[in-house]
């Protein structure tokens, strides 16, 4: 039975990633913000605003273990999800975590986009993103470098480096 498991912050290229893999080795991929989002018919930025970040993480937490109960499944976590509750065993129980660890400036290049959609980082200038997410990634890094296995993703920007990152996760879970 597979059951890879990406964390990593946002912006590290979990869903990206974890699509590419799950149609390389031919697995159904869940991505666990879309998955919190089905089943409660809101969006990840509706229900920060309802119920706050608190409320979130409680849902989040329940629909972890939900998907988490999945076989041969890739999963992709929210950038929070390994740094609440016990979270981060858990993972680490149900399967193949893997880290996909990327610095803050390639972090910010990716995030200055999407910047709107995501609760934490909304209203938050060039300048103010940079510092946020220094801050906020060396606060999680402890939590992250649990993973079973840690790949650097720095220089995935194309379709040849989410090949190569896809390749080397398969070879860090042993299934080449
Ligand atoms: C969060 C990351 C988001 C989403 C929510 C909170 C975080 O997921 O779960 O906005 O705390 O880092 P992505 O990492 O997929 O953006």
């Amino acid at each position: 039975m597979i059951r890879i498991i990406l964390i990593g912050y946002m912006g590290a290229g979990k869903t990206t990633v974890g699509k590419a893999l799950a149609k390389d080795l031919g697995l159904m991929f869940y991505d666990l913000d879309w998955y919190i989002e089905t089943r409660m018919h809101k969006t990840v930025a509706q229900i920060f605003e309802e119920r706050g970040e608190e409320g979130f993480r409680e849902i989040e937490r329940n629909m972890l273990h939900e998907v988490a109960e999945f076989e041969d499944v890739i999963i992709s976590c929210g950038g929070g999800t390994p740094c609440f509750f016990d979270n981060m065993d858990y993972l680490n129980q149900q399967g193949d975590t893997v880290y996909l660890q990327c610095s803050p400036e390639v972090l910010a290049k990716h995030l200055r986009m999407g910047k709107g959609v995501r609760p934490l980082l909304l209203g938050k200038n060039d300048e103010q993103l940079m510092a946020y997410i220094r801050e906020h990634l060396a606060e999680r890094e402890p939590f992250y470098s649990r993973a079973r296995h840690t790949i650097n993703v720095d220089l995935m920007d194309n379709y040849e480096k989410i090949r190569i990152t896809v390749d080397g996760v398969k070879r860090l879970v042993n299934i080449m």
